[in-house]
């Protein structure tokens, strides 16, 4: 594909003006007539058991509607429907209100339902309700050898590869070696649009569900499996996503509660959790890494060791590739990598931006930093020295990869090449200046997803598919894909997601979407074209009468020859002429494996990061950052730039700011709120460059796309600690690095 008009095109969001004046509608902005709303008591203890409810006063107020808790629940939610949804680890997930049992702070453990939300929330404050408190555990330290396996289970986890070549011996006859502890802290998704549920409730028990969550799919079928309800008994709604993360991955609690209230009320209920609550429905994790690393004499990796613990809850085993990456990511002939979970009293982990990915590289490329400086050379020639030309893990060769070329480009563009060495060697006033680089990989998938077009008498083009968008351009690129393939203007296109009444589509994340529901799309427009053609053939002195699909195309709203462009019809004209309102394909698109399987399908980051530290005060800031990126063809490079952005605010996030503290005392988050959990604002974000190098890939999907919302935040916040030491000679192996730890 060369000559396109849409595809590749920087393109403005085509959402964007309902979102700035506030015509889209999150999930807890649904004013359905007769709304009753819930509020969820969380748990103050860690562990135990409650031992009685006392809600007759509760019960008592004026326009208190109900209270549940596990005395009333088991028998309207039945027990023994599964509760496993589309993004379950192994395990069993946990079900709220289901018993006397606490097993984490913070765990819902009643919903009060009232007239108004300050009533709900009022009453669930004087909600009597007593515990016996059981011993919990909430420290990873305690753990750190009580790491277990976990089996297979969850989807796109894939357990590290056994151990090639004799990383042990290797590691001992290494000309230069690091072996080292990293550790980052827990850390919650915190997206601006906080959970909700919306159910209105419609005479006979049908529900429509106005939920928030990164796929209406998977929200629907956790509902039906719990409630017993049939598909048009429970359609769910979610067409705008106030950010994601993958905190919307799985069906969270709300989601639950809101239906069960509503089917039991049989009255429309909201359920909305606070910002408090945000920090109860899963994080990334605790986790602890070791990595080993021993060189060649020539500088090239002779020996590659990556081990991490992760905390779990005790229900079930959150799988995360953590360290796979480092497997792959350089070219290494003796490896040994491990992964371990440790049970706690916390809620279960949760995939977050890059799961794995984020921390692995977190720990291999500061390993890295420190590795090039005990081998005496430079951090990227020292990756330049074990860049890998085929996926060792798999045995197998890219599809592609321009890894090469976004060090080069990424490199030349920050200046690198003026680097010196020495740390603690620039200064800018009394500040020590400090440049660190990293780099990461991060996979190219395809997931199976579907799309219906629509086309109307008047020219106007209608796309379907129950995909969701978090932020990511979703609505934008699928409406240029469709625009392009049809040869309509995007004032034409309709795009429209989030409704499980359309074509089924995966969860938004992974970095899956544009691939999965791109290709689904491409390819339910192309039907509509082989349709198209067939009936321009039959209208009267056709121009196109003899054509094959091959040598025609749609550009401008017309179906034309290639190889002549006078040889044309108007679409609409064609629609017209068929006698029908509307013309309609669909399509579902699978990954053509067959094609795939002899490759590996990722995309790569490197990233060049300047920090500023002021020696008195151990303050950090990230004045420059660049990062160049390869993930295949760039649908939309204003909407890609967007989401390598965000990327690299969560890289300085998580390398200077983020972490949710836990008082193991009272095994509880103590910082569960804006004010305390910290983030990045506008003051902390300076110059952000983003290159990408396109790679051309027809293994990958028919698009050639490889998925931009993950792969950006890879080596981040190991660039800035490693800029962070280069500046001020400290090696901070402990993430976030606050100035305490600098001082
Ligand atoms: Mo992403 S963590 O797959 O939403």
């Amino acid at each position: 594909m060369n000559d396109t008009n849409y595809i590749g095109k920087a393109t403005s969001r085509v959402d964007g003006p309902a979102k700035v004046t506030g015509a889209a509608k999150y999930a807890a902005e649904f004013n359905v007539p007769n709304l009753a709303y819930g509020y969820v008591v969380s748990s103050p203890i860690a562990k135990g058991k409650i031992t009685k409810i006392d809600a007759a006063e509760v019960l008592a107020l004026p326009g208190v509607l109900q209270v549940f808790s596990h005395e009333n629940v088991p028998t309207l939610a039945l027990l023994d429907r599964s509760y496993k949804d589309d993004i379950a680890p192994g395990g069993s997930p946990f079900r709220p209100l289901h018993s006397a049992e606490v097993k984490f702070s913070q765990q819902p453990v009643a919903l009060v339902v009232a007239d108004t939300f300050e009533l709900a929330r009022y009453a669930a404050s004087i909600l009597k309700i007593e515990y016996e408190q059981a011993g919990h555990e909430t420290d990873i330290e305690t753990k750190r050898t009580q790491g277990f396996e976990p089996g297979t289970g969850k989807t796109g986890f894939v357990p590290p590869p056994p151990p090639r070549g004799q990383a042990d011996q290797e590691f001992e006859r290494a000309t230069h070696r690091v072996d080292q502890e990293y550790v980052h802290g827990t850390q919650h998704h915190n997206p601006m649009e906080m959970f909700a549920s919306t159910v209105e409730y419609h005479e006979g028990g049908k529900l429509t569900v106005y939920d928030k969550t990164q796929g209406a799919p998977n929200s629907q079928r956790y509902i039906r499996q719990i409630f017993g309800l049939s598909k048009d008994e429970a359609r769910v709604i979610s067409r705008y996503t106030g950010g994601g993360f993958g905190s919307g991955l799985r069906p969270q609690y709300q989601l639950f509660m809101a239906v069960l209230a509503a089917l039991e009320l049989r009255h429309s209920v909201r359920v909305s959790l606070t910002r408090q609550q945000m920090f109860s429905i899963g994080h990334r994790p605790h986790t602890l890494q070791t990595v080993k690393l021993g060189t060649n004499p020539d500088g090239s990796l002779a020996s590659l060791h990556h081990h991490a613990l992760h905390e779990t809850s005790r229900f079930e085993d959150y799988t995360e590739n953590v360290v796979n990456w480092s497997g792959m990511l350089y070219q290494c002939a003796n490896v040994k990598l491990g992964y371990q979970l440790a049970k706690l009293d916390v809620y279960s982990p949760q995939d977050m931006r890059a799961p794995g990915a984020a921390t692995g590289s977190i720990a291999l490329e500061i390993a890295m930093d420190e590795l090039a400086y005990a081998a005496g050379l430079d951090p990227l020639e020292l990756r330049l020295r074990s860049y890998a030309d085929r996926d060792q893990n798999l045995d197998k060769p890219f599809s592609s990869k321009k890894l090469r070329e976004c060090y080069h480009e990424g490199a030349a563009k920050f200046g690198w090449e003026k680097r010196n060495p020495a740390p603690r060697a620039t200064r800018r006033g009394n500040m020590l200046v400090g440049w660190g680089m990293a780099s990461g990989v991060w996979d190219a998938s395809q997931q199976k997803a579907a799309a219906k077009v629509s086309l109307s008498a008047d020219g106007k083009l209608t796309v379907q598919s129950a995909t969701n968008e978090i932020g990511t351009g979703t609505y934008t690129i699928m409406t240029q894909v469709a625009a392009e393939y049809l040869g309509l203007p995007l004032e034409a296109v309709d795009f429209q997601l989030g409704d499980t009444n359309f074509p089924p589509a995966p969860v938004q994340g992974g970095s899956w979407t544009a691939a999965s529901v791109g290709t689904a799309v491409k390819e339910a427009c192309e039907a509509l074209g082989e349709k198209l053609l067939k009936l321009a053939q039959k209208m009267e002195g056709s121009p196109l009468a003899d054509a094959k699909f091959e040598d025609v195309e749609f550009v401008n709203g017309q179906l034309r020859l290639r190889l002549d462009h006078n040889q044309a019809v108007v679409i609409r004209d064609i629609v017209q002429a068929s006698g029908e309102t509307k013309l309609e394909a669909d399509a579902t698109a699978a990954p053509d494996l067959a094609k795939q399987k002899q490759y590996s399908l990722h995309a790569h980051n490197a990233v060049f990061v300047e920090v500023e530290v002021d020696e008195d005060l151990g303050t950090v800031h990230v004045t420059r950052v660049v990062n160049a990126v390869a993930a295949g063809r760039i649908m939309n490079p204003k909407t890609a730039r967007s989401q390598v952005l965000g990327s690299v605010v969560w890289g300085i996030s998580a390398a200077l700011m983020e972490e949710t503290v836990m008082d193991h005392k009272f095994g509880r988050y103590v910082n569960h709120n804006y004010a305390e959990y910290h983030i990045p604002v506008n003051a902390d974000i300076h110059d952000i460059d983003v290159v990408f190098v396109e790679e051309e890939d027809d293994i990958v999907n028919p698009l050639g796309v490889k998925g931009i919302g993950e792969v950006g935040m890879l080596g981040v916040a190991a660039a800035v600690a490693n800029a962070i030491f280069h500046a001020t000679g400290k090696r901070v192996r402990e993430l976030p690095i606050m100035l305490d730890k600098l001082l």
